[in-house]
């Protein structure tokens, strides 16, 4: 399978045109739906048969972005009643998966209503507000509890939401009660494990060596508590993207064939993972016009027409993004453009704060004022993560490159 690769000459000539009609400085999210439509096909395409993926949309949830990967993926995770309503809203059908902490009563009620495949339960307190939620409807609540275990060996990443002291999931020690719980209220149908016990995940042999144990765990678990109506365990999501040495992306051909090897040891039961991050983060780029260029003390400064108001994925995550220069020989004033060549910058919006920085100590060959910065790797976590009102600036465009078979553009 293709590694997820970027398409910088499609990208390029778009934005050159979206630059020549621009009545302003140009500031817009580009998804390439192709690109991602290649990349989510060869993922769930190298899936050893009872490995499932489903797509955590909290990464991204646009509507080109979902209809691109609905018929691709075994379904859709979603962590509120807003992420319910939007996809039921356009997808009556799709398996949905309710994960998340401090649900309240009318998500819990909803799901119940909306056809949810299976909740991902987080609490003992909130197992009981979904028995009691159930009995009213008389009806039967299928779910996984979130668990979060100590696990031997754990090595850890840069986001850790288990294998330590976390608000997610029922610790380890307090299983043994849930079980039995569970055992008196047959309105609540225990189907599976969830784990999700860390994001940004770069290193494929560890991630397998950590679906073993989850596997192992819930082999000891079934045995000891002789649980018989298991059928699938969620392994999460957490593949990372690699931000800070784009070259060295997860390894997910090396995974996949993993995953084969591992298949022996599933003990029947379907494996699920909900991934948001690697699905979406490389079909998205993040342009924004240069406004100024400036040098104070021992520093230059670029300051582009956004910020992290926008795309705050790398101050959220505390890399300095990556980027290219997509050079733009119009230049509308009668006086001299500020630039700067052979020298390292930090990249920064319009933000009156000095946190507004979206690149640090950053190489380049020449910037100009009126030039393109495009970062990469901006289609998760991105926009949907960013506090976009924060000074009242413009939102940016969103425009969506189609798949091949699309006819037009959405913009
Ligand atoms: C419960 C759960 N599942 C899945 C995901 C998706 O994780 P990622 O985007 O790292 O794959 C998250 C993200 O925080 C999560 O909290």
């Amino acid at each position: 399978m293709s590694s997820p690769g970027l398409r910088w000459t499609r990208l390029s000539a778009h934005l050159q045109q979206a630059l020549d009609g621009a009545d302003g400085p140009l500031c817009t999210y580009v998804y390439d739906l192709e690109s991602l439509r290649r990349h989510a096909r060869a993922i769930v395409g190298s899936l050893p048969s009872g490995f499932e993926l489903f797509y955590a949309i909290k990464a991204n949830s646009d509507l080109p972005i979902l209809q691109t990967l609905a018929p691709l993926v075994h379904g859709f995770e979603i962590s509120s009643g807003g992420e319910l309503a939007w996809v039921r809203g356009h997808f009556a059908d799709i398996p949905l998966i309710f994960s998340g902490p401090g649900k309240t009563d009318t998500e819990l009620a909803r799901a119940l209503e909306g056809g949810v495949e299976a909740l991902h339960v987080e609490s003992r307190h909130e197992l009981e507000r979904l028995a009691w939620l159930a009995r009213a409807r008389n009806c039967t609540v299928p779910v996984l509890l979130r668990v979060n275990p100590a696990i031997d060996g754990l090595q850890p990443t840069t986001l850790m939401m288990g294998g330590r002291p976390t608000p997610f999931g029922i610790a380890g020690d307090q299983l043994p009660a849930c079980l039995d719980w569970l055992r008196a209220h047959p309105e609540i149908r225990l189907r599976g494990f969830h784990f999700h016990l860390m994001s940004h995940q770069l290193d494929a042999a560890a991630h397998l060596r950590l679906l073993d144990a989850y596997l192992e765990q819930t082999r000891r678990w079934r045995a000891q508590y002789g649980l018989d109506t298991l059928d699938h365990i969620n392994v999460g999501g957490g593949i990372g993207v690699n931000y800070r040495e784009p070259e060295a992306q997860f390894d997910w051909p090396a995974f996949a064939g993993g995953l084969a090897a591992l298949s022996a040891r599933r003990d029947g039961l379907t494996v699920r993972f909900e991934c948001g991050r690697y699905v979406t983060a490389f079909c998205g780029y993040y342009a924004t016009e240069v406004i100024d260029v400036k040098h104070a003390f021992d520093r230059w400064f670029v300051v582009a027409s956004g910020g992290t108001h926008h795309f705050r994925t790398p101050h959220a995550q505390g890399h300095s993004h990556p980027f290219r220069v997509l050079p733009a020989d119009a230049w509308r004033y009668p006086f001299a453009r500020p630039q700067v060549s052979d020298a390292r910058v930090n990249v920064v919006g319009q933000l009156c704060t000095p946190k507004d920085v979206l690149a640090q100590d950053a190489p380049i060959e020449r910037v100009r004022a009126g030039d393109l910065l495009v970062f990469p790797y901006a289609g998760a976590y991105a926009w949907h993560i960013s506090h976009h009102d924060f000074l009242r600036h413009p939102h940016p465009q969103h425009r969506y490159l189609p798949t091949e078979d699309a006819h037009a553009a959405v913009e």
